[in-house]
């Protein structure tokens, strides 16, 4: 007994004395990625890694390919989350103090400011990049061979980063803040515009119903603010995360990303994958090899990797780490120099004007103002519908992975895009120099505006073209090319009106400094 007490306490010195080892062992179980066994074994015992695959396609490797544009929206969101964790330290949710917190957050605790800008522009600067990343999958035909189902994921993320932006927007409960919530609770409260038409607001009043769900109340109030809080901070946060776990799964379920299906390694691309001086293939040693099955290819290359892939460590994370640090330093730099605003104590007395929801929101604000319910219902209920079933319409699985389908795809989204951008810009020219149907007949019923406006004109103009161009060339992918950007142009132009020419009482100005002084 005394032995064995002895000989325990031996092995517990012993275990004392190798403590580092073990500690830093059981954290880094695989030792140095040396061999190209232990690197294939870093990305699949990793909890964070393993959802990439061992091997990557040098295809998405090509920073042309991606642009980096869906990891960029993803690290954006990181650094929104960590900087949103520490503004919470002090924001306090309340009406009465929501404001001063975060003047306390912007000007007396250390670092606060560069704490807020950072969430603001990272967050802002999602919208942004989830729009071009969106852009970038179309173009290449990515939605394509089972990944539909993974589109309609990423719709489900474009909604709740735009859903998280606003919400964010009402936190500080400034003047901006609350004018925004004024408009936004006006245009959950759209539906009333058809059923005060029909007269059934009495019985069946939904606008109201979900204005009021949404505020909390009547007005804007307390209950306003927790409610929006609790959607900023939990919900937002939860459904994303849960829908881009989901989103990644898929990326890896569909096979990695999309590639061109006659793939050429270019001669950059060869020396990636050529043995031996390649970092990370699948071989590693000079053997010579039997051919022991049918290789594809034209010949069986011994010294190619399997499928133009390279080991993910260190090809694929090196690269990740580069776009992770320039999007950290973009964003610290700009944040250093750019403030987030705030405006006034929030004051429904004073109203904003013009009131303006924040600037990604602008361009449905413009359409807000030819039709309430078409501008902040029916238009994007059909641009979201629209943009789901992309997929579905189009179904043709050839030139996936190219970007534009090839050169007539190019011409096809440059000719949509130039015309579309005239035909818009001369409906806007139209509208503000001569006004619409309530200044030319004032008593006309506002359900004929509601049919008829130039939001659905513009949009029966961008269904009318998608259709010539999918009987012109015979492609329902060239019918969607067209028709996703028409929807690009619009975005992009009504936004620019609605931020940069729109002023009081939504007049139209070329600039603000000619805006009435009152
Ligand atoms: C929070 C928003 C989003 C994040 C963080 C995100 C992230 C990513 C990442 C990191 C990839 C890998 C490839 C790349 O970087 O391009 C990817 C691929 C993909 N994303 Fe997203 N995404 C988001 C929103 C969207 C949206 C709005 C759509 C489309 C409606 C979309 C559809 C897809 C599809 C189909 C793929 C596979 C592409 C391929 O196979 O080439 N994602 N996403």
């Amino acid at each position: 007994m005394g032995d064995m007490s002895h000989s325990g306490i031996d092995r517990m010195k012993e275990n004392l004395k190798a403590l580092k080892k073990t500690v830093v062992g059981s954290f880094v179980r695989i030792g140095r990625p040396t061999s190209d066994r232990s690197r294939a074994a870093v990305m699949f015992n990793n909890f964070f890694l393993h959802v990439q695959g061992v091997k990557t396609h040098v295809n998405t490797l090509r920073p042309g390919y991606t642009l980096g544009l869906g990891l960029v929206s993803f690290f954006l969101l990181l650094i929104t989350v960590i900087s949103g964790v520490l503004l919470m330290i002090y924001y306090n949710p309340s009406i009465e103090n929501a404001y001063n917190s975060v003047k306390d957050i912007t000007y007396v605790v250390f670092a606060g400011k560069l704490a807020r800008n950072m969430h603001k522009w990272a967050g802002e600067g999602m919208i942004l990049f989830v729009l071009m990343h969106m852009a970038r999958v179309f173009y290449t035909g990515s939605y394509k061979n089972g990944r539909e189902f993974n589109w309609l994921i990423g719709i489900v993320l474009l909604i709740i980063t735009f859903g998280i932006n606003l919400s964010g927007y009402m936190l500080p409960w400034d003047q901006l803040s609350y004018w925004a919530l004024v408009i936004v609770a006006n245009i959950i409260q759209s539906p009333k515009e058809i059923t005060d038409s029909l007269g059934i607001t009495r019985y069946f009043d939904i606008g109201g119903f979900s204005k009021e769900l949404f505020l909390g109340g009547l007005t804007p109030g307390k209950e306003s603010l927790t409610r929006i809080y609790l959607f900023h901070i939990m919900l937002f946060p939860i459904f994303l995360f849960m829908f881009l776990g989901a989103h990644f799964w898929r990326i890896r379920k569909d096979g990695g990303l999309t590639k061109p299906e006659n793939f050429e390694p270019t001669t950059a691309d060869a020396e990636m994958l050529t043995l031996p001086k390649k970092r990370g293939g699948i071989f590693s040693t000079n053997k010579t090899y039997g051919l022991m099955e049918l290789a594809r290819g034209k010949t069986p290359a011994v010294d190619k990797d399997i499928e133009n892939t390279v080991l993910s460590w260190p090809n694929l994370l090196l690269a990740e780490a580069a776009v992770f640090f320039l999007c950290l330093a973009a964003v610290v730099v700009y944040s250093f120099y750019i403030n987030a605003p705030l405006k006034e104590l929030a004051n429904p007395l004073i109203p904003e004007n013009p009131a303006k929801a924040p600037w990604y929101f602008l361009g449905l604000q413009e359409l807000l103002s030819y039709s309430a319910f078409m501008g902040g219902v029916g238009l994007p209920g059909l641009a979201l519908l629209g943009l789901a079933l992309i997929p579905y319409l189009d179904r043709e699985q050839s030139h996936v992975g190219i970007w534009f389908s090839g050169r007539q795809g190019k011409a096809v989204a440059l000719r949509a895009a130039a015309v579309g951008a005239m035909v818009l810009i001369a409906l806007l020219v139209f509208v503000i120099n001569f006004g619409w149907f309530r200044n030319w007949w004032p008593n006309v019923p506002q359900l004929l505006i509601t049919l008829i406006n130039p939001g659905n004109l513009w949009v029966g103009f961008m269904i009318a073209w998608s259709f010539i161009v999918i009987r012109k060339t015979g492609s329902t992918r060239m019918g969607a090319i067209a028709l996703f950007s028409l929807f690009l142009v619009s975005y992009v132009i009504l936004t620019y009106v609605g931020t940069e020419l729109r002023g009081p009482n939504w007049g139209f100005f070329w600039s603000k400094s000619q805006w009435p002084v009152h």
